[in-house]
């Protein structure tokens, strides 16, 4: 596994750094070879340099590394998020992560909702006319083509089958927004013809968004356009408990490049103040080791990181009294703790 880790902004550079031994450790203990490079992209150096994603960075990453991991971007600094669409959105796009997967899990059972990541009112086509300062006009397109929401139902449907889900909802919004509901409902009917292990249902994005606080138990595997899935993730990540919490991965199915990143963002409200909670990265690991095939020490991380959540270090957002440092005190303790015996060397 190799690594390109992007901190980023805010609590990006506090639980980034706070989780990364934790994966490090693990490594070790299941003789995993692992390396990584700490990459500066961020406000800070859009702010120096004006760079936000360098030239070539995303014909490089995927020659260097195998994965990326990313806190997050956002500064008060920059009001627009202009560097942070050009790195995230940037990655998204260029490295054609089209599947983000964006686990919620709850003690009713998991969720695990998949959003389209680089279509719809995401595909970046729009623009504005400004006069005397003010903007008159704005236009985002929502573009989704048919090929490209084909392979996403498609890879979606595979994997929830595979990870043995019997039920899967299509949110969409084709009573108001019909030209892409239509698009969207045809393509996951046909698609879902080839799963009969899994049920198919369709709901508008409001209904959805209204059950799912009501009560999420019913919903196993949940397929939703950019915008939307980007809305419902945050109510999942609600669900949960907090944004601390929520991983994610952003996925190419075909060339297997990945980008793992938690569903919050920088949290400006809370950065410097070292109570960040490093959970959501910590599960963001979990999901690059089952990524990369490596399903016992990304159980291992869960089950401990958990485990952790559930005592006084825990940070406050949870309910405890600790920091992120306290935090990652006990998550590394109980790794040591709960290390597979090592397997006696032969004689
Ligand atoms: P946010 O997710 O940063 O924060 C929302 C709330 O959740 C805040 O009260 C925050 O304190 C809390 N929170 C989030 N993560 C937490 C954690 N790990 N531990 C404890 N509390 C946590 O959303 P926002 O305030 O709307 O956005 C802040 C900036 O982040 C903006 O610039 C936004 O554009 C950006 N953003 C970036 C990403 C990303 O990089 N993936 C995602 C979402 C938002
Ligand atoms: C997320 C974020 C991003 C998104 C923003 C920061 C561009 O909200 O990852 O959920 O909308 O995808
Ligand atoms: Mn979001």
């Amino acid at each position: 596994m190799r690594i390109a880790v992007i901190p980023g902004d805010g609590i990006g550079k506090e639980v980034v750094p706070a989780a990364l031994p934790a994966l490090t450790a693990l490594c070790e203990t299941f003789g995993l070879p692992l390396s990584y490079d700490v990459l500066d992209w961020g406000a800070d150096t859009w702010l120096a340099t004006g760079v936000g994603l360098p030239d070539g960075a995303v014909e490089r990453l995927p020659r260097t590394y195998d994965a990326v991991l990313l806190g997050a971007l956002g500064d008060p600094r920059i009001p627009d998020m202009a560097h942070g669409r050009e790195i995230l959105l940037g990655l998204r796009r260029g490295l054609d992560l089209y599947v983000n997967h964006r686990p919620v899990v709850l003690d009713s059972g998991v969720i695990d909702i998949y959003r389209e990541n680089t279509q719809g009112l995401y595909a970046g086509v729009g623009g504005s006319v400004t006069r005397s300062g003010s903007v008159t006009v704005a236009i985002d397109e929502s573009v989704h083509t048919r090929a490209a929401v084909e392979d996403f139902v498609r890879y979606c449907l595979r994997r929830l089958r595979d990870d043995g889900r019997r039920k899967v909802t299509l949110v969409h919004k084709s009573n108001a927004v019909p030209n892409t509901g239509r698009l969207w409902q045809d393509v996951f009917r046909r698609e879902l013809t080839a799963f009969p292990e899994l049920t198919g249902s369709e709901e508008y994005v409001d209904a959805f968004c209204y059950h799912l606080v009501r009560d999420p138990s019913p919903y196993e595997g949940v397929l939703a356009s950019s915008l939307f899935g980007d809305i419902i993730s945050d109510i999942g990540a609600a669900l949960m408990g907090g944004l601390g919490l929520a991983a994610g991965a952003s996925v190419c199915p075909e060339t297997h490049f990945a980008l793992f990143e938690p569903v919050h963002g920088s949290a400006p409200d809370i950065a410097g103040k070292g109570i960040a909670n490093p959970y959501a990265t910590l599960m963001c690991l979990a999901l690059m080791l089952d990524h990369f095939g490596h399903g016992a020490p990304a159980d291992l991380l869960r089950t401990c990181v958990r485990e952790a959540a559930r005592g006084a270090t825990a940070t406050p957002d949870i309910g405890g009294h600790g920091t992120t440092d306290l935090f990652m005190d006990t998550v590394l303790t109980l790794l040591d703790h709960h290390r597979p015996a090592r397997r006696a060397s032969p004689p």
